[in-house]
């Protein structure tokens, strides 16, 4: 009999902890409703991937702004609604905001997890460095940036009465990554433009593959990407550094940096400069992009911000001409608020960046005077600022692009309301709070150089029957999206 009872219990038990297993956890009091899915360990994560938007808007009119999913082994809860974004943000203590983006890096680059106790690097003596991508810095690398993009959009010799037909993204990459390597990493005494048609090609293939190494694929299963990482980061190793002239202040900051752990090897920090370089060209590249094919396919922008450029021009006594020698200041920068406004409008289309926290502890989220929610030490919180980026409610007719929607009376628009409220978070494809991007700044004027030259300098137009580019879900959640296909342009120079 006592056998008997024994065998129940452990059968009993074992079908719990089954049970357990396959339906994942059980909410309890106060925690924020649940969705898991049934399949094991990847629960919801193939809806989600399918179409994330589409995914989070139809849980949030089931379950409400705040609810948790099962997604890839991981419990996820979202934040949906733009008014409690302060309260995720603002909580520092409690939700951490390293652990998940240092843990993808080393995952993704192959070099050494930061946090890792063995041979741990002062994160924040790191990223002290970022400073040299602000302020008067940033004055330097602009200038730096205007020189190089002139120069590289100079080495394709388009003949004076001569029309070029190219694909507008693979342009795009062509002219942006050399462009920034060279502002970033200096050059070398000798030739070296083979290398870096190399590193163009390299990079282009590494980064398509970047959503798969982020969701844990292993390398070794994605083609050759693994030589391909390999070979890109040989380009960063110390003697080859060493070699290159006039390496930007940050680069040459974090070079120095790194060299203080000796326990680092070197294709260990080399593989740290090439996470750099890919955080300054992965969502640059498809943002310049959007920014570009939407000014080039409407022709009211294309006319307004032209002219917005051309008047700047006029004023600064810059003329755009063969020679490639134009300059602009900050201050001229900044006073591109129509083509500032474009930009804008473009991220607000086609970035879906995710904002990460992971929970450090038990404990409870206050998220306005009387609602709260329990959260799980390990599980995520999460900000999907897509849903708010497309919102009726805070811009009109969302889907449609509007390029001056960010311009009020001449200057920047920045007073936006929803439900008559108005908004602190309106538009974030750079991150928040102190997890945010640190090239922001340095990632605008970029793109503004790189359209004011384009459009000063060319008559630019979509070839006709092209068709419309859509979004490339891929990278869902980790940026700005790709081009679902890439589309021909016409180029000549503006007589
Ligand atoms: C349109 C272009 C860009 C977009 C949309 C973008 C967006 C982002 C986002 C969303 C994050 C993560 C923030 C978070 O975890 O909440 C990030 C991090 C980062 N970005 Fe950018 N970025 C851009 C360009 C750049 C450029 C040009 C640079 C450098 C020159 C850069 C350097 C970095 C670095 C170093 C980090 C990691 C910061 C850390 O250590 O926590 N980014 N970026």
């Amino acid at each position: 009999m006592e056998m008997w009872f024994l065998l129940a219990v452990l059968l009993v038990a074992a079908a719990l902890s089954l049970g357990k297993v396959l339906l994942g956890r059980i909410r309890r009091p106060g925690e924020p409703p649940l969705e898991q899915g049934w399949i094991p360990y990847f629960g919801k994560a193939f809806e989600f991937h399918r179409d994330s938007l589409g995914f989070l808007l139809s849980r949030q009119q089931k379950w409400g702004d705040v609810f948790t999913v099962y997604i890839a082994g991981k419990y996820m809860t979202f934040i949906l609604n733009p008014f409690l974004y302060q309260f995720v943000v603002q909580c520092n203590k409690q939700l951490d905001f390293q652990g998940f983006s240092l843990e993808v890096s080393a995952k993704v680059f192959g070099h050494p997890y930061l946090n890792d106790p063995k041979i741990p690097v002062n994160i924040e003596e790191m990223q002290k460095r970022y400073s040299y991508l602000m302020g008067e810095e940033l004055n330097i690398l602009n200038g730096r940036t205007m020189k190089n993009l002139q120069s590289v959009m100079k080495q394709e010799q388009l003949g004076p009465t001569e029309c070029r037909t190219e694909s507008m993204y693979s342009f795009c990459c062509r002219i942006i990554i050399e462009a920034t390597y060279l502002t970033l990493y200096g050059k070398v005494p000798e030739d070296e433009q083979e290398e870096i048609t190399e590193l163009k090609k390299k990079f282009i293939q590494f980064d398509k593959m970047f959503p798969y190494l982020v969701a844990r694929i292993p390398i070794e299963l994605l083609g050759n990407t693994k030589v391909i990482r390999k070979e890109l980061t040989s380009y960063f190793t110390s003697r080859r550094l060493d070699q290159r002239l006039n390496l930007a202040n940050v680069i040459k900051e974090r070079k120095n940096f790194l060299e203080t752990y000796s326990y680092l090897q070197d294709h260990q920090r080399a593989a740290h400069h090439f996470a750099f370089l890919w955080a300054a060209l992965g969502n640059t590249v498809p943002a310049a992009f959007w920014a570009l094919y939407y000014l080039v396919k409407n022709p009211e922008a294309h006319a307004a911000v032209r002219d917005e450029i051309q008047h700047v021009f006029q004023a600064a006594g810059q003329r755009a001409n063969p020679d490639f020698n134009i300059s602009l200041t900050r201050e001229h920068l900044d006073s591109m608020v129509i083509l500032g406004s474009a930009i804008k409008e473009s991220f607000r289309l086609c970035s879906a960046s995710m904002n990460i926290r992971t929970v450090q502890e038990d404990f409870t989220l206050k998220l306005k005077e009387e609602q709260s929610v329990k959260l799980r030490k390990g599980d995520w919180v999460v900000l999907y600022p897509q849903i708010l980026h497309l919102d009726p409610e805070v811009y009109e007719n969302p889907e449609v692009y509007k390029y001056n929607r960010f311009v009020e009376n001449g200057l920047e628009k920045t007073a936006f309301y929803k439900r008559g409220r108005k908004l602190r978070y309106y538009l974030m494809p750079f991150g928040s709070g102190s997890s945010m991007c640190p090239g922001r700044h340095f990632a605008v004027s970029e793109i503004k150089m790189f359209l004011a030259i384009m459009l000063a300098t060319f008559d630019l137009e979509i070839i006709e029957g092209e068709k419309p580019v859509g979004l490339n879900n891929d990278r869902a959640g980790l940026g700005i999206l790709l081009p679902n296909s890439d589309v021909q342009f016409r180029y000549k120079w503006h007589q």
